[in-house]
C-alpha cells in the first residue's frame, strides 16, 4: 500500500453521532477526543508521515455556551494527555490557528506540548484550533506585507513558496490526501491554499466510528486513483505528485 505522506482530515459527525444515541453532543466531542488519541498511533505506524486535524473552526465560536464550554474542557484535557502520546509516537505536534483567542492556560498548555514535542519526527501531528483558512491567509498576507514594508522582503522575491512560509503550515508538506468524515462535501474553510492538488475521500461514517478500518479504505482509494496533474492520461509522466 502506497501511503500518503500527509493525510489531512476533517473531523465532523460528532454531534450527531450523539444525537443517534441520545446522548449530547458533548459526549460525541469526548469520545472523537479519545478517537483521535487512537488515530495518531495507528497514522504512525502506517507510516503517515504528517497528519493534520481540523478541531475547531473560526465559525465554532457560533455554538451554544455550553457546548464550548464542553470543548474548551476537552481541549484542556487533551493537550494534556497529548504529551503521553507524543512520547509514545515520537510525535511532534503543533497547533495552526490563531491561538490568541484562547484562555491563558489553554495558551500555555499549547506552548508546553509544542516545546515538549519539538524534537520527534516520526509522526508530524498538526491540529487546527480556531483555525479559518481565510483568515490563515490573511495573517500572512498582512505579515508579509509588514516584511516588505521594513524592507526585510523585496516585493519581486515573492514567490508560492516565499507565500507558504509565512502560513501557520511553513515547513510543512502539502496534503496528498484530505478525508472528510460525516457526509458532507465541502472544505469549510480548511487549508484552501494547501489542498491545491491534494486528492478528496468523503465518507458518511461519522468522526467517532472512523477507525483503522476506515483510514486504510480511504488510503486503498487514494491509491486506485490515477494521480494526474497538468498531463493527460497515460503520459509517461504520470506520477504521485505531478
Ligand atoms: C465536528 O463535529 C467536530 C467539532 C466541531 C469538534 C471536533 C472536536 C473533536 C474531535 C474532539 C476534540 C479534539 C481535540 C483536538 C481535543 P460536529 O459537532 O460538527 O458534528 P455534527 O456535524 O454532527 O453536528
Amino acid at each position: 500500500m502506497n501511503v500518503p505522506n500527509h493525510v489531512a482530515i476533517i473531523l465532523d459527525g460528532n454531534g450527531r453521532w450523539a444525537k443517534s444515541r441520545n446522548m449530547p453532543r458533548t459526549y460525541g466531542h469526548m469520545v472523537g477526543c479519545d478517537n483521535l488519541e487512537k488515530i495518531c498511533y495507528i497514522a504512525r505506524d502506517l507510516g503517515i508521515k504528517y497528519l493534520t486535524v481540523y478541531a475547531f473552526s473560526t465559525e465554532n465560536w457560533k455554538r451554544s455556551k455550553d457546548e464550548i464550554d464542553g470543548l474548551m474542557k476537552l481541549f484542556r484535557r487533551y493537550l494534556k494527555r497529548c504529551i503521553k502520546s507524543s512520547r509514545e509516537n515520537e510525535m511532534r505536534v503543533r497547533i495552526i490557528g490563531d491561538t490568541t483567542a484562547f484562555d491563558e492556560d489553554i495558551r500555555e498548555s499549547i506552548q508546553v506540548l509544542e516545546d515538549y514535542s519539538k524534537g520527534y519526527d516520526k509522526l508530524h501531528f498538526q491540529i487546527a484550533l480556531n483555525y479559518g483558512s481565510r483568515d490563515e491567509i490573511l495573517r500572512a498576507a498582512v505579515r508579509m506585507a509588514d516584511d516588505v514594508k521594513c524592507r526585510m522582503l523585496r516585493e519581486e522575491d515573492i514567490t508560492e513558496e516565499v507565500f507558504s512560509s509565512y502560513l501557520d503550515t511553513s515547513g510543512i508538506p502539502d496534503p496528498d490526501l484530505m478525508i472528510r468524515t460525516s457526509g458532507e462535501e465541502r472544505l469549510s474553510n480548511f487549508l484552501l491554499w494547501q489542498l491545491a492538488y491534494t486528492e478528496f475521500y468523503f465518507t458518511d461514517v461519522p468522526w467517532p466510528d472512523f477507525h483503522k478500518e476506515e483510514l486504510v479504505k480511504a488510503i486503498e482509494q487514494y491509491n486506485s486513483r490515477d494521480r494526474r496533474f497538468g498531463s493527460v492520461k497515460g503520459e509517461a509522466s504520470c506520477s504521485k505528485q505531478g
